[in-house]
């Protein structure tokens, strides 16, 4: 008989039963699962029912969060095989990872259908945070762009993006290893960017405007609470116009809830070189001249279909 949850199998006391987690990521055949403080000591036990729940998953790990510059995900294991490199296939493309080297998170599908859909025939794209490649093989693959520019300053997520870039037949991705900055003075002009580092993109704002022609749309992404958003739009004005551009466009999009009160949030900001004459910010005084729209709530939905078949990905109710 199929096993409904992992839980009906975990050999927990019952009075910790309650706390087991009712999600956990799955990447390629690898279950990825935070497990809170009092369970910590069941690891293991919770780990083996994760694979007998679904024999498609060969490695259940711990998962102590991604950090550093680099955003590598900090892993123990629990069960299984003691591997952390998988193949995950994400809207049916196929990307080669390792959890334990290289950013990934299955969690950001829905966002990077949303940006590929935004990317018109013959654009040049810049993507100086690649990791694997998941923004820019969606993009060379599904839309028409002249030319798309995907690096990472971590040289174990090239070696892994230039083997998916391979992998998939993508055409037109120029690869390289390096300082998305340096990066982003090399390869101008470009017609929009991706700042996929929600921890610290905003210095990288004036790089990225440095690298736009004449018009172009960049991807701001994130992490915060709700009530620094609109001070982020402020600087996301302050820093355009110091640049010598006029936003002509500026949505925010939250991508999913980061923490109870956090977001993690996307900014779409499009400009065009040719800033108005000086003086206040007018967005700051209330004469827009640019729409602000948010659109929330998108992103819980993001990673939380239930789904046993397959080891696909996503996070799961289990
Ligand atoms: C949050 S991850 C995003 C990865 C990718 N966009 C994705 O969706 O999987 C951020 C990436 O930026 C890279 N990174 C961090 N600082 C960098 C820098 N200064 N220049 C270039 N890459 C950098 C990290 O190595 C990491 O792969």
């Amino acid at each position: 008989m199929a096993i409904r949850t992992y839980k009906d199998v975990a050999d927990v006391p019952p009075s910790l039963r309650p706390s087991l987690p009712s999600s956990f990521d799955v990447v390629g055949d690898i279950a990825v699962i935070k497990i809170p403080e009092g369970l910590r000591s069941h690891r293991e036990s919770i780990g083996r029912a994760i694979l007998r729940w679904n024999p498609k998953i060969r490695v259940a790990v711990e998962d102590h969060g991604v950090k550093g510059e680099r955003r590598v995900r900090q892993i123990g294991f629990i069960a299984g095989e003691r591997r952390t490199t998988t193949v995950h296939v994400e809207h049916g493309l196929r990307y080669r990872v390792d959890l334990a080297a290289a950013y990934f998170s299955p969690r950001l599908a829905s966002e990077r259908r949303r940006i590929a859909d935004l990317v018109h025939e013959g654009e040049v794209v810049a993507d100086p945070f690649a990791g694997v490649g998941p923004y820019v093989i969606l993009i060379a693959k599904r839309r028409r762009p002249r030319r798309v520019h995907a690096s990472d300053a971590n040289p174990i997520a090239v070696e892994l993006l230039r083997s998916n870039v391979a992998a998939n037949r993508a055409e037109r991705v120029d690869v390289r290893e390096g300082d998305a900055r340096t990066v982003l003075r090399e390869i101008g002009p470009v017609e929009r960017v991706i700042l996929d580092l929600p921890h610290s993109a905003l210095p990288f704002l004036p790089d990225a405007l440095a690298a736009i022609g004449t018009r172009g749309t960049i991807h701001l992404y994130r992490i915060l609470e709700q009530a620094e958003e609109a001070d982020t739009e402020r600087q996301i004005r302050s820093v355009s116009r110091a640049a010598g551009f006029r936003v002509v466009d500026l949505r925010r999009h939250h991508v999913r809830a980061y923490s109870p009160t956090q977001h993690h949030t996307a900014f779409d900001v499009t400009v065009a070189r040719g800033s108005r004459p000086s003086g206040p910010d007018r967005s700051q005084t209330g004469g827009h001249t640019s729409r602000t729209r948010a659109s929330r709530a998108s992103g819980r939905q993001s990673g939380r279909t239930a789904r046993r078949s397959g080891a696909r990905g996503r996070r799961t109710r289990r």
